[in-house]
């Protein structure tokens, strides 16, 4: 007989919180009103083991991968419940009302996918280091991944090439990553291995016009990241957003659902309004500082993977944006170089600010602050020790059937 839980809210990972007895449990999967049985997923982690009775928010979720794949928590959850759900975290974090832009498509939303390569070819196994749950009716990608997916397994057994076990530390196959412009209609496959040869070329052919562009990279180190050296490449990737192109290197950050970051952009454009040096801080390959460039003077983008900064050189030249420069390193240790500015775009990593480049900005004191996140959790803590008032959030759901939210902040002195 297992622990039978009423779930009661939502904790701010978006995980559903009941009591049984005295003890309160966090439940993957679960959502307000359900009643669920549930078993320990190890590491403090309860998840469902079977669906006692349902609540008002949820919903059949229409994949057969549903809470064996680790992505996904919601998809059992109604859409207008998720949007409500997002609109309450922002409620407890920042105090304030703020409707959340529904994302223009829910399926196939995403233009980039990062598979892992094992027995199946998917996702990670919730709760499993190591097992992978198969892709194979994934519809959070392209309505081709499962064809991409099913013709490189086939290469890959013809050629007897053997995934990496990452508990064993042998192998050969780490990672797909996959990207198909939404915009652009384009489409890229790297393939990411241990340390070895890959036959590039054929693989290209198997695939055939599945994808325009092929990706040859090497991770063998022991981090289980779907990044590597690239050791061959045909063809490149690009994706257009708001009508500009960017160029996109394999393996760097681009915003991941194209036709929200649009209205991403948009939202970023009407905080802005007009500047002198615009400084856009975590620039990736120049998204904001390109799609900004009619409206300030001059613009300085940083960003730490140099990678992303020469394709944002292109990109910059291509969309004839000439009046931004980028500085290739880390913000914590290039913003002490900076010497003014009256608007800052800082778009970081789900951690938030470098305490360093708090002090930067609090010493810069720009007018404004457009602080763009996927995590509103390490904002508010950033926004708090920048002393400067929030005067306008907006916020849009990039992410669906995920608890994660985007929001933006622009915050004035
Ligand atoms: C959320 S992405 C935003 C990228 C870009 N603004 C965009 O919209 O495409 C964060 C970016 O910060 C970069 N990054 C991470 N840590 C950094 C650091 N310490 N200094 C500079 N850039 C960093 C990452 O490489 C990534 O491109």
């Amino acid at each position: 007989m297992g622990i039978e839980v009423e779930i009661t809210h939502l904790n701010l990972h978006g995980q559903g919180v009941g009591r049984a007895g005295r003890r309160e449990y966090r439940v993957d999967y679960a959502y307000p009103g359900d009643v669920v049985e549930i078993r320990s997923a190890g590491r403090g982690r309860w998840c469902v083991s079977r669906l006692i009775s349902a609540g008002t928010h949820r919903t059949r979720a229409p994949c057969p991968h549903f809470m064996r794949c680790g992505s996904c928590r919601w998809l059992g959850m109604r859409y207008s419940s998720q949007l409500e759900f997002k609109r309450e975290l922002l409620r407890r974090l920042f105090g304030r009302e703020t409707e959340v832009l529904p994302s223009p498509v829910r399926r196939y939303y995403r233009n980039r996918m990062d598979f892992t390569v094992g027995r199946s070819i998917g996702m990670r196994r919730y709760g499993s280091y190591a097992e992978v749950e198969s892709a194979l009716g994934c519809l959070l990608f392209s309505e081709h991944s499962d064809s991409i997916i099913t013709r490189s397994r086939e290469f890959f057994d013809s050629r007897a090439l053997e995934h990496y076990d990452i508990a064993r530390r042998q192998g050969f196959l780490r990672y797909l990553v996959a990207r198909e412009g939404k915009r652009s209609g384009r489409r890229m496959v790297a393939v990411v291995t241990h340390e070895g040869s890959f036959p590039l070329r054929e693989y290209a052919e198997a695939l055939g016009s599945l994808a325009d562009a092929f990706v040859w990279a090497v991770n063998a180190t022991l981090t289980d990241t779907s990044k590597g050296e690239v050791r061959e490449s045909l063809g490149g990737f690009e994706e257009k957003l708001c009508g500009l192109s960017f160029r996109v290197p394999p393996f760097s950050f681009f915003q991941t659902n194209t036709l929200q970051a649009e209205r991403l952009v948009e939202t970023v454009r009407s905080f802005v309004e007009q500047a002198e040096h615009l400084l856009d801080i975590y620039c990736g390959v120049g998204t904001f500082g390109i799609a900004l460039a009619d409206l300030a003077e001059r613009i300085t983008g940083i960003e730490e993977d140099a990678e992303a900064v020469s394709a944002a050189v292109d990109n910059a030249r291509e969309n004839g944006a000439e009046n931004i420069s980028f500085i290739t390193g880390r913000a914590e240790e290039l913003m002490s170089g900076i010497e003014e500015a009256d608007v800052a775009v800082v778009d970081p990593p789900r951690a938030g600010l470098h305490p360093k480049v708090v002090r930067a900005l609090r010493r810069l004191k720009p007018g404004k602050i457009i602080y763009i996140s996927c995590n509103p959790r390490t904002q508010a803590r950033d926004i708090a020790s920048l002393g400067y008032s929030l005067e306008e959030l907006a916020a849009l759901d990039m992410f669906p059937h995920t608890p994660h939210v985007e929001s933006v902040a622009l915050l004035t002195r």
